[in-house]
């Protein structure tokens, strides 16, 4: 039984294989109508959520399978002080898979050890969110047909952003990876992930706060939220919170090829008017979102895609 906790627990070419797969289910969804038949998934969502949950449901429905689950812990028995453990040994009776967010570092790491049925980490903490790496992966192997020798920008909340986390760990796999850090003193990427990821890696990399200074040199910008709800303090979310605001003037020395990603929610950090420039590619990976997840929920379950 294989879950999906970590976007290293996928070997580099079992991404390529799920990327691969996205793609051609993206191109005839029909065809795969009915590949999970019988078949059920429970999402556990203990934290708010409106693509990753709704993304796995409408995935698993495409597939022809059923759903059930909590989008808040208010709503289930984790509220009457059940463990995640509990939970989880107690949902794998009722599900072939499961979906889960924590707001807890780890808590899809006990989920995998009490389940009976495949657990895919849907977002723990400050820490991972792998399927968004998928979802990221696949957007731009379709805009930039590769993920060797690119230039990625990482803008915003670069300390508690969990997508940004899981990314550059997938890239950091693939050669000529360049990377631009930029984001304020008090959110830079946590210290593991640059040693483990870039500099045990020999990875060029540069920190900065100016995104302007970086634009010209990028393939890819990958926007970020500040995340509010990992704050200690309000005080310190709302100096921060509008650090970086992405506007048209800002991309005027961005190149023509530049690809523009954000895990959304998006909340100032990018004006509404570059939602226009066709390098915004932030919507194109909402809906990459159901179908790279209709491809792992397939793998993840041992479902061949020929008969
Ligand atoms: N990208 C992402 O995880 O969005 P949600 O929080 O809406 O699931």
């Amino acid at each position: 039984m294989r879950h999906l906790i970590d976007i290293l627990d996928l070997s580099t070419q079992e991404i390529q294989e799920l990327v691969d797969l996205g793609g051609r289910i993206m191109e005839h969804p029909e065809r795969y109508a009915h590949k999970c038949d019988g078949k059920i998934l429970a999402t556990l969502f203990f934290e708010p959520s409106t693509r990753t949950r709704l993304s796995f449901e409408s995935a698993m429905l495409s597939l022809g399978g059923k759903v059930l689950g909590f989008s808040e812990a208010a709503s289930s028995s984790a509220a009457k002080g059940e463990s995640v453990a509990d939970t989880v040994r107690t949902v794998s009776c009722y599900s072939d898979i499961i979906a889960m967010r924590h707001p807890k570092e780890g808590a899809p790491v006990v989920a995998a050890r009490h389940s009976e049925v495949p657990v895919i980490n849907a977002g723990d903490g400050g820490h991972n969110h792998p399927t968004q790496t998928l979802t990221d992966l696949l957007t731009i192997h379709r805009e930039k047909g590769r993920f060797t020798d690119l230039t990625v920008g990482f803008c915003g909340d670069l300390k508690f952003g969990r997508t940004v986390h899981s990314l550059i760990s997938a890239l950091s796999r693939y050669e000529g990876l360049r990377v631009a850090l930029i984001s304020p003193e008090e959110l830079k990427l946590p210290s593991y992930v640059k040693s483990e990821m870039l500099k045990k890696k020999g990875i060029e990399y540069i920190q900065t706060t100016d995104l302007e200074s970086v634009m010209p040199q990028l393939d890819i910008l990958y926007m970020t939220r500040v995340q509010r709800e990992r704050f200690f303090n309000e005080e310190d979310y709302l100096r921060l919170k509008d650090s970086y605001i992405l506007t048209p003037e800002k991309l005027r020395t961005a190149r023509e090829d530049l690809r523009i990603l954000h895990p959304l929610p998006r909340v100032n950090e990018i004006a509404v008017a570059v939602d226009q420039d066709p390098r915004a590619c932030y919507f194109k990976q909402v809906r990459c979102g159901r179908y790279i997840r209709m491809a792992l929920i397939m793998k993840l379950l041992g479902i061949p895609e020929e008969e």
